[in-house]
Protein backbone atom coordinates (compact mmCIF):
# COMPACT_ATOMS: atom_id res chain seq x y z
CA UNK A 1 0.00 0.00 0.00
CA UNK A 2 2.45 2.45 0.93
CA UNK A 3 4.64 1.61 -1.76
CA UNK A 4 1.96 3.70 -3.86
CA UNK A 5 2.51 6.63 -1.79
CA UNK A 6 4.68 9.84 -2.48
CA UNK A 7 6.41 10.46 0.91
CA UNK A 8 9.03 13.28 -0.22
CA UNK A 9 8.07 16.52 0.16
CA UNK A 10 4.81 16.06 1.92
CA UNK A 11 3.95 17.84 5.13
CA UNK A 12 0.58 16.40 6.27
CA UNK A 13 -0.11 12.92 6.23
CA UNK A 14 -3.22 11.16 7.99
CA UNK A 15 -3.68 7.52 8.74
CA UNK A 16 -7.42 6.05 9.30
CA UNK A 17 -7.61 3.21 10.73
CA UNK A 18 -4.25 2.83 12.67
CA UNK A 19 -5.14 -0.38 14.14
CA UNK A 20 -1.65 -2.66 15.63
CA UNK A 21 0.16 0.04 14.04
CA UNK A 22 1.62 -1.75 11.03
CA UNK A 23 1.03 0.70 8.74
CA UNK A 24 1.84 3.76 11.10
CA UNK A 25 5.16 2.21 11.62
CA UNK A 26 6.13 2.16 7.46
CA UNK A 27 4.70 5.84 7.03
CA UNK A 28 6.91 6.79 9.80
CA UNK A 29 9.86 5.41 8.44
CA UNK A 30 9.12 7.14 5.11
CA UNK A 31 7.99 10.12 6.13
CA UNK A 32 9.97 13.03 5.90
CA UNK A 33 11.72 14.77 9.18
CA UNK A 34 9.67 17.97 9.49
CA UNK A 35 6.15 15.84 8.36
CA UNK A 36 3.11 15.46 10.62
CA UNK A 37 1.47 12.24 10.66
CA UNK A 38 -2.34 12.04 12.43
CA UNK A 39 -3.66 8.78 12.90
CA UNK A 40 -7.53 8.33 13.82
CA UNK A 41 -8.61 5.12 15.78
CA UNK A 42 -11.42 4.19 17.66
CA UNK A 43 -10.43 1.77 19.87
CA UNK A 44 -9.14 2.92 22.83
CA UNK A 45 -6.47 -0.12 23.56
CA UNK A 46 -5.30 0.24 20.49
CA UNK A 47 -4.66 4.00 20.31
CA UNK A 48 -2.85 3.42 23.76
CA UNK A 49 -0.99 0.83 22.66
CA UNK A 50 -0.13 3.55 19.53
CA UNK A 51 0.80 5.83 21.37
CA UNK A 52 3.41 3.83 23.35
CA UNK A 53 4.81 2.68 20.28
CA UNK A 54 4.66 6.10 18.74
CA UNK A 55 5.92 8.95 21.11
CA UNK A 56 7.20 10.79 18.75
CA UNK A 57 6.26 14.74 18.68
CA UNK A 58 4.99 14.97 15.19
CA UNK A 59 3.06 11.74 15.69
CA UNK A 60 -0.65 12.22 16.83
CA UNK A 61 -3.07 9.36 17.76
CA UNK A 62 -6.27 10.85 17.73
CA UNK A 63 -9.04 8.27 19.92
CA UNK A 64 -12.03 9.15 17.95
CA UNK A 65 -13.40 8.34 13.98
CA UNK A 66 -12.38 9.46 11.25
CA UNK A 67 -15.77 10.98 10.76
CA UNK A 68 -14.68 13.83 13.08
CA UNK A 69 -11.52 14.68 11.28
CA UNK A 70 -12.70 18.45 10.78
CA UNK A 71 -12.18 18.60 14.76
CA UNK A 72 -8.13 17.72 14.67
CA UNK A 73 -7.53 18.74 11.00
CA UNK A 74 -4.89 21.54 11.18
CA UNK A 75 -5.86 24.63 8.61
CA UNK A 76 -3.36 23.41 6.20
CA UNK A 77 -4.67 20.44 4.27
CA UNK A 78 -3.52 16.77 3.82
CA UNK A 79 -1.06 15.96 1.15
CA UNK A 80 -1.64 11.67 1.77
CA UNK A 81 -4.60 9.91 2.99
CA UNK A 82 -3.98 6.42 3.88
CA UNK A 83 -6.53 4.51 4.74
CA UNK A 84 -7.47 0.83 6.17
CA UNK A 85 -11.01 0.95 7.65
CA UNK A 86 -13.36 -1.57 7.04
CA UNK A 87 -15.87 0.49 4.89
CA UNK A 88 -17.85 -2.45 4.08
CA UNK A 89 -18.92 -2.73 7.97
CA UNK A 90 -19.23 1.08 8.49
CA UNK A 91 -23.08 2.28 8.13
CA UNK A 92 -23.57 4.54 5.13
CA UNK A 93 -24.02 7.11 6.76
CA UNK A 94 -21.08 7.18 8.56
CA UNK A 95 -19.07 6.45 5.52
CA UNK A 96 -20.17 8.63 3.24
CA UNK A 97 -19.34 11.79 6.23
CA UNK A 98 -15.77 9.99 6.12
CA UNK A 99 -15.65 10.29 2.02
CA UNK A 100 -17.06 13.46 2.03
CA UNK A 101 -14.76 14.67 4.28
CA UNK A 102 -11.79 12.78 3.37
CA UNK A 103 -12.11 14.38 0.17
CA UNK A 104 -12.65 17.83 1.49
CA UNK A 105 -9.37 17.93 3.50
CA UNK A 106 -7.28 16.44 0.74
CA UNK A 107 -5.04 19.27 -1.24
CA UNK A 108 -6.07 19.16 -4.63
CA UNK A 109 -2.59 17.45 -5.58
CA UNK A 110 -3.36 15.18 -2.50
CA UNK A 111 -3.77 11.32 -2.77
CA UNK A 112 -6.27 9.12 -0.83
CA UNK A 113 -5.31 5.42 -0.57
CA UNK A 114 -7.21 2.92 0.53
CA UNK A 115 -6.55 -1.11 1.23
CA UNK A 116 -9.51 -2.95 0.44
CA UNK A 117 -11.04 -6.21 0.04
CA UNK A 118 -13.84 -5.30 -1.75
CA UNK A 119 -13.56 -3.47 -6.11
CA UNK A 120 -16.88 -2.54 -4.98
CA UNK A 121 -15.33 1.13 -2.95
CA UNK A 122 -14.25 1.76 -6.07
CA UNK A 123 -17.60 2.86 -7.45
CA UNK A 124 -18.46 4.53 -3.99
CA UNK A 125 -14.91 6.70 -3.84
CA UNK A 126 -15.86 7.68 -7.77
CA UNK A 127 -18.76 9.29 -6.45
CA UNK A 128 -15.99 11.61 -4.85
CA UNK A 129 -12.94 11.57 -6.62
CA UNK A 130 -11.94 12.76 -10.11
CA UNK A 131 -9.10 9.92 -10.94
CA UNK A 132 -9.31 6.72 -9.38
CA UNK A 133 -6.49 3.85 -9.92
CA UNK A 134 -6.58 0.57 -8.71
CA UNK A 135 -3.99 -2.26 -8.07
CA UNK A 136 -3.79 -5.86 -6.33
CA UNK A 137 -1.66 -6.95 -4.47
CA UNK A 138 -0.08 -10.05 -2.91
CA UNK A 139 1.98 -8.71 -0.24
CA UNK A 140 -0.62 -8.33 2.04
CA UNK A 141 -2.18 -11.18 3.72
CA UNK A 142 -4.93 -11.76 2.61
CA UNK A 143 -3.86 -10.30 -0.91
CA UNK A 144 -6.21 -6.68 -1.28
CA UNK A 145 -6.87 -4.31 -3.62
CA UNK A 146 -5.36 -1.03 -3.10
CA UNK A 147 -7.44 2.10 -4.12
CA UNK A 148 -5.43 5.34 -5.36
CA UNK A 149 -7.60 8.57 -5.47
CA UNK A 150 -7.23 12.25 -6.21
C1 LIG B 1 -8.22 -3.35 9.30
S1 LIG B 1 -7.96 -2.60 10.86
C2 LIG B 1 -6.50 -1.63 10.66
C3 LIG B 1 -5.30 -2.37 10.46
C4 LIG B 1 -4.09 -1.50 10.72
N1 LIG B 1 -3.85 -0.59 9.64
C5 LIG B 1 -2.92 -2.35 11.03
O1 LIG B 1 -1.98 -2.32 10.25
O2 LIG B 1 -2.97 -2.99 12.05
C6 LIG B 1 -9.15 -1.30 10.88
C7 LIG B 1 -9.05 -0.39 12.07
O3 LIG B 1 -9.96 0.69 11.87
C8 LIG B 1 -10.49 1.03 13.13
N2 LIG B 1 -11.74 1.78 12.86
C9 LIG B 1 -12.94 1.28 12.49
N3 LIG B 1 -13.82 2.27 12.26
C10 LIG B 1 -13.15 3.44 12.49
C11 LIG B 1 -13.49 4.81 12.40
N4 LIG B 1 -14.73 5.21 12.03
N5 LIG B 1 -12.55 5.74 12.67
C12 LIG B 1 -11.29 5.36 13.05
N6 LIG B 1 -10.91 4.07 13.15
C13 LIG B 1 -11.82 3.12 12.87
C14 LIG B 1 -10.68 -0.30 13.83
O4 LIG B 1 -10.75 -0.15 15.23
C15 LIG B 1 -9.44 -1.06 13.36
O5 LIG B 1 -8.39 -0.93 14.27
Amino acid sequence: MLSFAQFKGVKVIVELGGGDGSITRGIIERMDADAKLLVFEISEPFCNNLRKQFPQKNVEIICDSAGNMDKYLPEEKADLILSSLPFSLIPKDSRMEIYEKTRSHLKPTGFFIQICYSYILKFQFAQYFKSIKTAFTLRNFPPAFIIICN
